[in-house]
């Protein structure tokens, strides 16, 4: 029968979404035991590093909660086996990346984690078992879970075992996530089994107020999550995409944005033009939910959406060209200085970041860039633009020719303007807000060019340093005003 007193947490997963929901968990709540764990050994062992600077995971805020809690009521550990077996309820973060092979390839998630997290549950878990799906997936896999535990029920030697499997979606984003969890603007719990949602709920009440908290049907809940998100990248894809207007018609983005904002309709959150979104999940989301409508024959609507990813990938694409044409058509042997790798700021997550195709880009240009980036390890930047998995050969990632065309290198600080042409910002990390562009001109081949796809650069301190200026959806460059 079931229990509904929670007493000990298992989370499987220590990824950008177990590591800090359950660190903000087991600080609000310090009567519950909390066990986060990992197949990943380095990524656990990352998590006990006495060393809080070497987190696996960089979020303001984060490593003083950890501090806090960790070996306290908060324990990260490689034994799966001890975690379920001694949890009321089982939190499932794995990753659900888009399939790369066999069917549905390109768009389906591939959700072997996920089984395989179900398969771990149904083996080692004891008495009743609260199973959440906090893992991003597509709808109707509370169905696939609820399945392989049933299985497990019916071993003889597994008397006595029950499950309710609940769906709890994580709407945090990175660079903000102990904010978005300490203050979030819902909790979904999308379920069919009333104690077991409000179990999960009496968790939460700890700190969010009950009016936040959301129960839906379990499709629902999993359909609300894909939706969300589809929602929020949608907006970028509009706003990026008028951006290309603006730049071509004398019109500025940042005004249009504030204009339409100011619409309560329409809000003024997510209209900053950017070089694209990035991200583990917006487009994987995305692509979920195109596969979902292809598989139910709404092509209308699998099209609809599809044109989201679409608009970002042209839009990232258009930057780089954009580069290759003010640099005089050849960006071959120039050096360019990259800001910013990863996908947004406040993060070390590179992950789909607009950083990787764009630098891809100028390197097989044969530009020679050098990158900088204030928490991304030059060994991910070596992973993400040669595919090389070596988290060890730092020396190699320091510099590597890729294709036997360009080059790039990694720098730690900000010295690193001398004879470059072009300075081209991609992530917002408020230390670019700071750089002296008087400076800088100095040390670089003239004509200079600054290339702000964030709009955090003072337009009037380029121009001031005599450099040429290209921001992202700033139409008042007469040079491209097609009229
Ligand atoms: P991640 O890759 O950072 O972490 C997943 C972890 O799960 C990895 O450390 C991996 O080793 C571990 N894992 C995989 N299979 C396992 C198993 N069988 N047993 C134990 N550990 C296992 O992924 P993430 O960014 O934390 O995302 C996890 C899920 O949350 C995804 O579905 C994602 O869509 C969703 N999500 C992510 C974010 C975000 O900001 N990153 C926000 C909301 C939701
Ligand atoms: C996003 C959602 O915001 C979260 O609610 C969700 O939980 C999460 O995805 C997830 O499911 O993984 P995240 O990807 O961490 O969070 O970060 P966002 O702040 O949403 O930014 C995503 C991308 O959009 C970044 O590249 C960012 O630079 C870009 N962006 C964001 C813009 O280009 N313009 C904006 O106005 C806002």
């Amino acid at each position: 029968m079931m229990n509904s007193i929670i007493k000990n947490v298992c989370c499987i997963g220590a990824g950008y979404v177990g590591g800090p929901t359950m660190t903000v968990m087991a600080h609000k709540c310090p009567d519950l035991i909390f066990n986060v764990v990992d197949i990943s050994k380095e990524r656990i062992d990352s998590w006990n590093n006495k060393n809080l600077s070497k987190l696996p995971i960089f979020e303001p805020g984060l490593k003083e909660l950890i501090k806090k809690t960790r070996n306290i009521n908060l324990f990260f550990s490689t034994n799966i086996e001890k975690a379920i077996e001694t949890a009321d309820i089982v939190f499932i973060s794995v990753n659900t990346p888009t399939k790369t092979k066999g069917f549905g390839s390109g768009k389906a998630s591939d959700l072997k984690w996920v089984e395989a997290s179900a398969r771990q549950v149904a083996k080692y878990s004891k008495g009743h078992t609260i199973v959440v799906e906090k893992s991003t997936l597509p709808v109707r896999t509370a169905e696939v879970i609820q399945d392989i535990l049933k299985s497990s029920m019916s071993e003889s030697h597994r008397k006595g075992v029950s499950f309710n499997v609940l769906s709890n979606p994580e709407f945090l984003a990175e660079g903000t996530a102990i904010n978005d969890l300490e203050n979030p603007d819902r909790i979904l719990i999308g379920g069919d089994n009333k104690d077991a949602m409000l179990a999960l709920s009496k968790i939460y009440k700890t700190w969010v107020h009950e009016d936040k908290i959301l129960f839906t049907n379990i499709w629902s809940s999993e359909l609300a999550k894909l939706t969300a998100n589809a929602f929020l990248a949608q907006r970028i894809s509009s706003i990026n995409s008028i951006a290309a207007i603006c730049e071509v018609t004398g019109a500025d983005v940042r005004e249009v944005s504030r204009a339409i904002g100011k619409d309560t309709r329409i809000g003024s959150k997510f209209l900053d033009s950017s070089p694209g979104f990035g991200g583990s999940c917006f487009k994987k989301d995305i692509l979920n939910l195109v596969y979902l409508a292809e598989y139910f024959g709404l092509q209308e609507v699998a099209d609809f959406w599809e044109s989201v990813v679409k608009i970002n990938n042209w839009h990232q694409n258009r930057i780089s060209k954009l580069v290759v044409k003010k640099l005089f058509g050849t960006v071959s042997e120039k050096k360019i200085v990259i800001l910013g790798f990863s996908f947004k700021a406040n993060t070390n997550d590179t992950r789909e970041s607009a950083a990787i195709q764009i630098c891809k880009d100028l390197i097989n240009e044969g530009a020679e860039i050098i990158i900088h980036d204030p928490k991304v390890n030059p060994a991910q930047i070596e992973y993400d633009l040669n595919g090389n998995q070596s988290q060890n050969n730092k020396e190699k990632a320091q510099q590597k020719l890729l294709s036997g065309y360009g080059s790039w290198k990694f720098s730690k600080n900000l010295n690193i303007f001398d004879g470059c042409h072009a300075v081209l910002l991609l992530t917002e990390w408020s230390e670019y807000k700071n750089i002296n562009w008087y400076e800088v001109a100095k040390k670089m081949v003239r004509p200079g060019w600054v290339f702000d796809s964030r709009s955090i650069i003072d337009p009037i301190s380029i121009k001031n340093a005599n450099l040429n200026f290209w921001r992202v959806g700033d139409g008042s460059d007469e040079e491209n005003i097609n009229f």
